[in-house]
């Protein structure tokens, strides 16, 4: 039997903090040997809510950091293809195909969209709406068997199994389904970084202020300002999952995931510390554990061309799959065959 495939991506729009690294990234690099993996940039979901002021060289950039970033953390061509969404077409012919039967009270129900036209007031577009059925068109064109995510995706990895076995349903042979319904694969620790401003929220690329989140490439000075500034209490003696302390929580797992100790480990080590004495090792810690990936993306983002060529690879390659799997979609709604 083959290797399973893994498929997942992230946005690219800026700011990759460490929810992104600890919720998706990091989990795809350490499982990659064991599948067959499709990792993506997804820029169609991109422009879902508008880019404020526009930049047209922006969107490219964004891209291109991603993709060095992808590269950088570990990610190993031998076992990972990586392309752009908007690179392949089935992407958008797939979502569709799938809008045609899906009902639109399950893309009211979602919490993100929920909350972000509530941000957005009278600004929401059709394609915030409908960004959960391109997300289900980007899983299941690659019958992909896991989705590598954070917590915040459960649901609409719920949904694209909802409306693959309803594709099925409609549309398959009772002994033969047309689309692959996806398990979802969320770690316990690190699917729900928290922002460093306030530890009920979670850690977001989108959030106004910088201060809120590490990113993957924010200088040592930075981490430290930031760590510094970071919310936390007054109580002395740091402990995990006291629903009282949800930034100690927090800033204890970062620092968990990050030093690669186990949380009995961490837990004895920091019940009797002060921030004080918390907040520079951790601050370490992050620095430490930023800087391979942050030398080995300043050598990777300085040659474009090599970026290019893994990307018109990762094209080709992503298009075989996606192209098979649109054309037998398309042969179950009853489309003709092109001649
Ligand atoms: P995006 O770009 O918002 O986030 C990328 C990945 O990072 C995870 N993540 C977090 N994990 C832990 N703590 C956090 N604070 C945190 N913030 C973000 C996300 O769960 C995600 O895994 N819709 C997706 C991109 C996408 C996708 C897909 C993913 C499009 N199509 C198909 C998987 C499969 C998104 O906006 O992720």
């Amino acid at each position: 039997m083959g290797k399973q495939r893994v498929l997942s991506g992230v946005q690219p729009t800026g700011n990759y903090h460490l929810g992104n690294y600890l919720g998706a990234i990091r989990n795809w690099v350490e499982g990659q040997s064991e599948y067959e993996n499709y990792l993506f940039v997804a820029d169609l979901h991109a422009i879902t809510v508008p880019q404020v002021p526009y930049d047209s060289t922006r969107l490219a950039s964004d891209t291109y950091t991603l993709v060095a970033l992808y590269l950088a953390c570990g990610l190993d061509l031998d076992y990972s293809t990586i392309f752009v969404q908007s690179h392949v077409s089935a992407h958008s012919e797939l979502t569709w195909l799938l809008n045609c039967i899906t009902p639109l009270n399950w893309l009211e129900d979602m919490i993100q969209f929920k909350e972000k036209a509530v941000k957005q007031g009278e600004n929401v577009n059709v394609g915030l709406l409908d960004y959960p059925v391109l997300m289900a068109a980007d899983i299941l064109l690659y019958q992909a068997d896991k989705v590598p995510v954070g917590e915040d995706q459960k649901q609409h990895l719920e949904l694209t199994r909802d409306i693959a076995a309803r594709f099925n349903h409609q549309f398959g042979k009772p002994d033969q389904q047309v689309l692959k319904l996806p398990d979802p694969l969320i770690r316990k620790e690190g699917a729900r970084v928290m922002s460093l401003a306030d530890g009920t929220r979670k850690m977001s690329k989108s959030d106004p202020s910088d201060l809120s989140r590490i990113n993957l490439l924010d200088p040592p000075d930075q981490i430290q300002y930031k760590i510094k500034r970071c919310k936390t209490d007054p109580i002395r003696g740091l402990t995990f999952d006291d629903p009282e302390r949800p930034e100690c929580n927090n800033l204890l797992t970062l620092y968990m995931l990050l030093a690669g100790k186990a949380k009995k480990e961490v837990a004895a080590q920091c019940q009797d510390m002060g921030w004080g004495q918390f907040k520079p090792l951790l601050t370490d810690t992050i620095i430490e554990s930023l800087k391979p990936i942050q030398e080995k993306y300043q050598a990777i983002t300085e040659d474009k061309g090599y970026l290019e060529s893994v990307l018109r690879d990762g094209r080709q390659k992503a298009q075989a799959i996606a192209n098979q799997t649109l054309a037998q979609v398309k042969a179950a709604l009853g489309y003709s065959v092109p001649l």
